[in-house]
């Protein structure tokens, strides 16, 4: 259990991880090797990179503001002006060290600088290794909207190294744990029970629970890496979520709410909305808003809050013909795609997370 195929690179896991970027360097005589960082992985995570990196190589490193309201094109510029000032060219590699912002907008910088370079992803918290460094999708918020500029574009190498995450919060943690219930959630009843189980009794999931999450990912991006079909039962949840997230990142109240946060309840609402269009079982709609209630605080969302989240959903990316299309559950690891749900419904499983 040490490495997941992706199509065009590798996932690999603890020590093959770093052995994987050793021998990547040595083959490809990179002309000059760059490491983004944000200002809190400079600070935490290159000490640990460099005892880690067994080869000698030189890098620069090149820091971005930590934080969402840093993916931006901004930030890409100066990257790109940084890039260019020092000499990168199409035989450079950039390193993206950090969270889901970092290989997010790393890989759309690395994606577009003189039409694409190769870049690595080194995911730092768990919300990045089991879901943002893996499937190639890359890209920069625009405006109050969450990834609206991107393209989808392979790593050569995905290093996941449990090191990273001793030094991340635990609301950090919280948010990849999100994403891990729902890959169980939208193919794998066995894994979903076996999270909760260990979230419930506020035990941590290891390697194998993050191994088994990525191959959840992996295998469905797989079968349908542009997204054209499969690959969008990865949104539950997420419609909802987004607007969630992309109307507090510009609100006074509950500003810091994680993106695991946003989509845990994204996925209470979507699941009670799957019980009144779908014939989810009321008790697996019921089981799901229990476990993310024992993981995140209940967050007092006011009914005119929830009218202006409703406005954000027309600008979800997976509209198409000015139609919102969710993902919904038959069943605990049964997802269905593309099904439009009338206001009135959304807002039942608005109610159905308050109550
Ligand atoms: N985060 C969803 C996806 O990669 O498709």
């Amino acid at each position: 259990m040490n490495q997941i195929n992706a199509k065009n690179y590798s996932v690999n896991f603890e020590e093959n991880g770093f052995n994987g970027l050793d021998i990547i360097i040595k083959k490809k005589l990179y002309s000059s090797i760059f490491v983004l960082v944000d200002s809190n992985t400079n600070k935490e995570c290159i000490p640990v990179f460099e005892k880690k990196i067994s080869t000698s190589f030189d890098f620069k490193v090149i820091e971005i503001e930590h934080g969402e309201e840093n993916k931006t094109i901004r930030s890409c510029e100066k990257v790109w002006a940084t890039l260019s000032d020092s000499g990168g060219d199409r035989k450079s590699l950039l390193i993206n060290l950090g969270g889901g912002v970092i290989t997010d907008i790393g890989g759309f910088i690395a994606s577009t600088f003189k039409r694409g370079i190769d870049f690595i992803n080194i995911p730092t918290t768990l919300l990045s290794m089991v879901d943002a460094s893996i499937g190639g999708k890359t890209g920069i918020d625009f405006g109050n909207l969450k990834n609206q500029i991107g393209v989808i574009n392979d790593p050569k190498l995905v290093i996941i190294d449990l090191v990273f995450l001793k030094s991340l919060p635990i609301k950090e943690l919280k948010s990849g744990y999100s994403e891990m219930l729902k890959h169980g959630l939208i193919s794998d009843k066995k894994y979903w029970s076996g999270i909760s189980t260990l979230l419930m009794e506020k035990k941590i999931p290891g390697i194998n629970e993050i191994f088994n999450s990525i191959k959840i990912k992996n295998e469905i991006v797989l079968d349908d890496p542009y997204e054209k079909h499969k690959r969008k039962v990865l949104n539950f949840g997420h419609t909802i979520g987004h607007a969630i997230e992309s109307f507090f990142m510009d609100s006074k109240t509950h500003k810091n709410l994680t993106h695991g946060e946003s989509i845990a309840i994204g996925m209470i609402i979507e699941a009670h909305i799957s019980f009144n269009i779908c014939k989810l079982d009321i008790s697996e709609a019921k089981e799901i808003k229990k476990v993310f209630n024992s993981i995140f605080n209940i967050v007092k969302i006011s009914e005119s809050e929830f009218n202006q989240i409703l406005s954000f959903l027309k600008f979800d990316k997976k509209n198409s013909h000015g139609k919102t299309n969710f993902v919904l559950l038959k069943k605990i690891g049964s997802p269905v795609i593309d099904i439009q749900v009338p206001d009135k419904k959304i807002k039942e499983g608005f109610e159905f997370y308050l109550s």
